[in-house]
């Protein structure tokens, strides 16, 4: 008899595991990432790269190593745009060594890179980017369309954003590689579907959201209206911290008049557009530079702080937040 209960059990217990092994499937991956010993984390975001070395690229990669090393960085976080103009053209493009590997020599960069695609990897190959091919190729690379990194004090919610502008699929002036995308609506509804509930379940202090495109910017491209209208609700509803993107090839920094959520873009890895500014809330428009440069974000458990960096490493604009006192220096 007892063995019956046993068989039934086990039964019970498979069935409800592979429940929930179809339920985790359907879910965005998550990746781990652990904090420093003194629980705090360190990390530099640069996004609109891959140039082969030039527009300054190098140099922005020379005082990532620097930076990086001052900070003890745990990781790097790269907001798209990785290889221009066209993305890459397989697995065995050479631009991949070519403006990543060769490129991000530094000691202190050979971490993960957690990144995203931007409109410029689109054009080419995009499935090429998510492959582990590159990972054999250069084991710092850890690129999805969308995923989740859990680093203990904070979590960052990497969000694929090209698919949701209008433009790149209303008279393209370019082809777009849209495999796995397509049907374009039922793409979208998911990834919001499962992003809602990876905020609503996050019980980390911070909560970081990451994309190619800005939510708000006075750049070249200005804000992107269909973020603000599909993807802020979101950000809003889970009292989420920062936005971080690239897109528009400068450094940046927003504040809202209306939440909480700090609006940061670092695009500027390689070619900048200077001179292409759009007029902005003087009071939301904290900071902006047109040149290249960098961006780096240190985190405990009380105390957030970003700095941005310009292509000779030096500090143009800092940013202190308090979580016990939610206020900002
Ligand atoms: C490289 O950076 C310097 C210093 O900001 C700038 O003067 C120069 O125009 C940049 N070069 C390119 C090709 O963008």
């Amino acid at each position: 008899m007892a063995h019956y209960i046993t068989v039934a059990t086990t039964l019970r217990f498979v069935v409800l595991f592979c429940i929930s092994l179809v339920s985790c499937f359907a879910r965005l991956q998550t990746f781990k990432h652990p904090a420093k010993a003194d629980g705090s984390l360190s990390l530099l975001v640069v996004g609109d790269w891959g140039r082969r070395g030039f527009y300054n690229q190098s140099k922005v990669a020379l005082q990532m190593g620097r930076t990086g090393e001052k900070l003890d960085i745990d990781f790097v976080i790269s907001t798209g745009d990785n290889f221009y103009d066209d993305g890459l053209e397989g697995v065995n493009d050479p631009a991949f060594e070519q403006s990543f590997t060769n490129i991000y020599t530094g000691k202190y960069l050979q971490k993960q890179w957690y990144t995203v695609l931007g409109n410029h990897d689109y054009r080419g190959d995009a499935v090429a980017q998510l492959s582990p091919e590159l990972q054999k190729i250069d084991s710092r690379w850890v690129c999805l369309r969308s995923f989740i990194l859990n680093a203990e004090i904070a979590d960052f919610f990497f969000v694929d954003t090209t698919p949701f502008v209008d433009d790149y699929f209303v008279d393209p002036d370019h082809t777009y590689d849209w495999r796995d995308v397509l049907p374009r609506s039922r793409y979208l509804a998911t990834l919001l579907k499962d992003l809602g509930a990876a905020l609503r379940e996050s019980t980390a202090t911070w909560k970081i959201v990451v994309g190619h495109h800005a939510i708000r910017s006075c750049g070249h491209h200005g804000d992107t209206q269909e973020l603000i209208e599909q993807l802020l609700p979101l950000l809003r509803a889970n009292n989420v911290d920062l936005y971080m993107n690239g897109h528009d090839h400068c450094l940046e920094h927003i504040t809202s008049l209306d939440d909480s959520i700090q609006y940061l873009t670092s695009g500027a890895g390689s070619k900048a557009w200077r001179g292409d500014v759009k007029n902005y809330n003087r009071e939301a428009l904290k900071f902006f530079y047109d040149g290249q440069g960098f961006m780096s974000l240190q985190l405990t458990r009380t105390d957030g702080e970003l700095v941005f960096y310009d292509v000779f490493g030096k500090v143009l604009h800092t940013w202190k937040v308090s979580k016990d006192h939610h206020s900002a220096i």
